[in-house]
């Protein structure tokens, strides 16, 4: 197949492209380059700098005959989104509209697209997991935005036939991950405690979240890059971890001993985050999810790595 991943030099994209190409398909990056590295790009894809949100992508569809989109391109700090929604909206929203209306002047029929659990149901209700059919309340510009392009999915699939798979991720973590802006808060930890510089823990350090490791995403989307379903599933392992629980863990694996001071939680912060992922293990035949012990592991030794040089 012929694939394009949308922000393809970010984290979680890099991980998609590189995972295509494993698989032998042909992969065209886009990304503007905003929050994302040159160095995460791989050197048999080609690469496109280009903001979604001001070009015409149809042509590049058709030209290199593209078959499937993996949409990973986003404004993705939350934070950000409260100060300036307009320009959340502008490079979710419309980016990703404009992403969509090329596809179908192009006739690529199929795409994923890399959506939120946590920013789109809110806090879990009924103290469970949420799954796909919990109660949508984001609280965020960005939740806003994500969700409203879930939207807009459903009217490109029923009414021009595009082929949507909606991937509602928890907390991504794993090799490669930023830690230098306000989102991946184990890579955070990561490069602070590697560098033994102070970090702080906002609010309680009690508030969970559930953390899902990148290479089972990419698992779950090379088998759905393969299957003609449609639908809305939520990535996340169902465990719940606070903040303080995922410090014990990484301050043990980095030899950190300095205790974190706190620092009031951002305002409206989230107690609690966890989805219920156990219809998209069912769906595409997925193995378990990576315990967070083993997933851990895995990213700090990219990060001893890298700061080894
Ligand atoms: N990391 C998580 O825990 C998490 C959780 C839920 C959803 N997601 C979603 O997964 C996707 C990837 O997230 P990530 O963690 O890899 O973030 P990232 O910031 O590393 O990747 C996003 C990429 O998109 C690019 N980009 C941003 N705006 C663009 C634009 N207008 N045009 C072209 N490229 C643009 C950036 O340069 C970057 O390379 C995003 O859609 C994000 O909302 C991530």
């Amino acid at each position: 197949m012929n694939i394009l991943v949308t922000g393809g030099a970010g984290f979680i994209g890099s991980h998609m492209a590189k995972r295509h190409l494993a698989d032998g398909h042909r992969v065209v990056i886009v990304d503007d380059l905003s929050s994302g590295r040159t160095e995460r790009l791989p050197r048999e894809a080609r690469f496109v700098e280009a903001d979604i949100a001001e070009t015409d992508l149809a042509p590049l569809l058709s030209e290199e005959k593209i078959d499937f989109v993996s949409h990973h391109a986003a404004q993705i700090d939350l934070r950000h989104s409260v100060s300036d929604p307009i320009g959340d909206a502008r490079a979710n929203i419309i980016g990703s509209l404009k992403l969509f209306e090329a596809m179908r002047r192009a006739g690529t029929k199929h795409v994923l697209f890399a959506s939120t659990g946590g920013a789109i149901y809110g806090e879990p209700e009924g103290g469970r997991p949420a799954t796909e059919s919990h109660p949508t309340n984001p609280v965020s510009p960005y939740g806003c935005a994500k969700l409203s392009i879930e939207k807009y999915m459903h009217y490109y699939r029923v009414v021009h036939g595009l082929s949507t798979r909606v991937f509602r991720y928890a907390n991504v973590y794993g090799p490669s991950q930023d830690g230098t802006g306000e989102a991946g808060v184990v890579a955070i930890f990561s490069e602070a405690m590697l560098g033994n510089r102070p970090l702080k823990i906002n609010g309680t350090g009690e508030q969970t979240r559930d953390y899902v490791f990148v290479g089972d995403l990419v698992e779950a989307a090379a088998r759905a890059s393969r299957s003609e379903k449609s639908g809305v599933w939520n990535l996340g392992t169902g465990v719940e971890t606070s903040v303080h629980r995922l410090f014990e863990l990484l301050a043990k694996e980095y030899g950190y001993t300095a205790t974190p001071p706190h620092v009031p939680a951002p305002a409206g912060e989230q107690m609690r985050s966890v989805l219920d992922g156990s219809l998209v293990r069912r769906d595409f035949e997925l193995p378990p999810w990576t315990r967070l012990e083993d997933g851990l592991k895995k990213t700090a030794d990219w990060f001893r790595s890298r700061h080894r040089g």
